[in-house]
Formats: structure tokens, C-alpha cells, sequence
């Protein structure tokens, strides 16, 4: 009789040549195109299937894997992983990873990107330019905030945030950051850090970037009353969850000068972008776009690749995927 070999669905076309390694242990189901799949497909496409290797466009919970008796893990291209209902799954018994490390520095670079362009008004200097209103140097055009010298304030002090207050050392930034738990001595030294409260840190800003993961228990942490304790000439940046934010308190405060400028990755019905945040000037927009370098994006899928070999008992790590997300809970 021939062997059965397990199942594994690729929810979306990620570089080809790294999937291929999926093939020596199992039947790969994969996408061809970019799809937005509804939760009737993804219940089908798990329903066969052993493991699944899925990006945040994925939404799966207790009941997209109700009927996926075989399903023993999902591999998760991406460090958040908010698209996955974590305890639902683990009750149902399913591996859950994620692919932390690899994008720390690129998207730490990127963060450090967004917030210059906000702050320095690139992106709006480059479209006044294109449109042709350009007509004669003046001293006075496009005036913009400094990072130099400024007190920069993150939001979620992990890997990201770490990455992000290093590179501040080097525009002789002041770091102040808020975090659920306060980090060691000597983490804090090495990124010259300092912890403060929340209202402190909206209060002393100059430059805000939010890098906490999103659960439901942050929604719109930033809204009308947060913003509202930040200075007119500071900036806020978005490399999270665009659920982090309230987008309709955000236009409001860059609409009306209570805010400089905004940088954000992004936004909380991705693809869809806020309307009113689309019209305005002062924000620069991109889509979701920060761990994009191609080194780390293809990195990033060799570490979910390797997590589903791992989690489905094949390989050097058999049953040890690299960076599991609900192992602990799985053991009790
Ligand atoms: C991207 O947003 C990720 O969480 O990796």
C-alpha cells in the first residue's frame, strides 16, 4: 500500500524555492495567488489538512478548525500573531508558531524610517514636488520636527522596541519607554532606556512609536484621551497593529494641528485605509511593509518552514519546532 504522507496547506504563494522543502516530508496544498480566503475556505483547506503554513491575512479560531480532526499545527509567517485565536487552538491540541528574531533589525530600521519621514515631512515634500508646486526655493517650505535631540518614546519594549532605542543612540535621541513589565539593569543600560508611565511617555514625546503586540486587552489604547495628552509637535508612528489606534481620533488631531504628523504601516481593516487619513498630508502611508527586506521576508518563511517540519515530528527538531508560541500551555 502506499505510504500516506501528512498534509500541509500554504495559505498564501510564498517564495516557491523555501516552500519546496515542505515536499520532501509532506503533500503540499499550495495558493497561487494572494488570496483573501473567507472562513468557509480556510475551514475546508484545514479540514484535510495536518499542519498549515499561514500569514496575517489568515483569521483562524475554534471555528475554522472544528472539522480539522488531522490538524496538529500552524505555522505562522510573522512575530505578531493575532490572527490566530491562540487558546481556541490550543484547546484544540494544535501547535501554534511564529517567526520572532529574524525581522527584529528590519523592521527596526523600518520604524526609525517611518518615523523620519514623518517627522522631516519626506513623503509630503516628495508629492508637492511631483505636483509640480515646486516653483521656487523658499525658506520656509515644508518645516518639519528633529529627531536629533529629541526624546523619542516607545511603545512595547521588545525586541523591536530594543532594536529601535539602539539606533536612537545614534541621532543622540533621549529613549523613554513604557512596557507591561519593566525591563533587567542591564537591557535598559544597553539601550539607554528609561521606563516611565504611560501618561508620561504621551506627555514627553516628541517622537511616539507604538511596537506592542496587539490583543483585544489594548484596542484603541491609543485614542482621543491619549492623544490628547501629546504635544502638538510630536509625531506618531505604527508599526504594530492598526487596531492599537483610533484611527477616527487621529485624523481628528492631525486634522486640527493637535498632532504634527503620523507614520503608519498599519491600519485596522487592512487593506482598507481610513478615508480620512487617506486625504491628509501630514500622514505618511505604507502597507504593512516593515519586515519587507527581501533577506528577511525569505528568512521568515525558512523559520515557519522549518517550525511545521519541526511540529510535525520530521527533521533534526523533530517535535521541537524553533519558536513556538503555545508550547507551555500545550504541556499542561
Ligand atoms: C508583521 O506584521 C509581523 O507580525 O510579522
Amino acid at each position: 500500500m502506499a505510504e500516506v504522507r501528512p498534509r500541509v496547506w500554504v495559505s498564501q504563494p510564498l517564495f516557491a524555492d523555501i516552500v519546496e522543502r515542505l515536499r520532501e516530508h509532506f503533500d503540499v496544498i499550495d495558493t497561487a495567488q494572494v488570496t483573501q480566503h473567507g472562513a468557509a475556505a480556510i475551514a475546508v483547506a484545514l479540514a484535510g489538512s495536518d499542519g498549515a503554513l499561514v500569514t496575517l491575512n489568515d483569521p483562524i479560531g475554534a471555528a475554522e478548525v472544528a472539522g480539522a480532526g488531522r490538524l496538529r499545527a500552524i505555522a505562522n509567517v510573522g512575530v505578531g500573531y493575532n490572527n490566530l485565536d491562540v487558546p481556541a487552538l490550543t484547546r484544540a491540541r494544535i501547535v501554534v508558531t511564529n517567526t520572532p528574531d529574524v525581522l527584529t533589525e528590519t523592521t527596526a530600521d523600518f520604524g526609525f524610517a517611518l518615523m523620519m519621514a514623518a517627522a522631516r515631512r519626506i513623503t509630503e515634500g516628495e508629492r508637492w514636488l511631483r505636483e509640480g508646486q515646486w516653483r521656487q526655493w523658499s525658506f520656509e517650505t515644508l518645516l518639519g520636527g528633529d529627531l536629533h535631540g529629541s526624546t523619542l518614546a516607545i511603545l512595547g519594549m521588545g525586541r523591536i522596541g530594543q532594536g529601535i532605542a539602539r539606533r536612537a543612540a545614534g541621532f543622540d535621541m533621549r529613549v523613554l519607554y513604557h512596557n507591561r513589565s519593566r525591563l533587567p539593569d542591564d537591557v535598559e543600560r544597553d539601550c539607554r532606556a528609561q521606563y516611565v508611565d504611560f501618561d508620561t511617555l504621551l506627555a514627553q514625546a516628541d517622537h511616539l512609536l507604538l511596537v506592542l503586540p496587539y490583543s483585544s486587552q489594548v484596542h484603541h489604547l491609543v485614542d482621543a484621551a491619549a492623544l490628547a495628552k501629546m504635544k502638538p509637535t510630536a509625531t506618531l508612528t505604527n508599526i504594530a497593529r492598526g487596531g492599537l489606534v483610533d484611527e477616527a481620533a487621529l485624523a481628528d488631531a492631525l486634522s486640527a494641528g493637535r498632532l504634527a504628523a503620523a507614520g503608519l504601516d498599519v491600519f485596522e481593516g487592512e487593506p482598507a485605509v481610513n478615508p480620512r487619513l487617506l486625504a491628509l498630508r501630514n500622514v505618511v502611508l505604507t502597507p504593512h511593509i516593515a519586515s519587507a527586506s527581501l533577506a528577511t521576508r525569505r528568512a521568515m518563511v525558512s523559520l515557519a518552514v522549518d517550525n511545521l517540519i519541526a511540529a510535525l515530528g520530521f527533521g533534526p527538531d523533530a517535535g521541537r519546532p524553533p519558536t513556538p508560541v503555545n508550547a507551555d500551555q500545550l504541556k499542561r
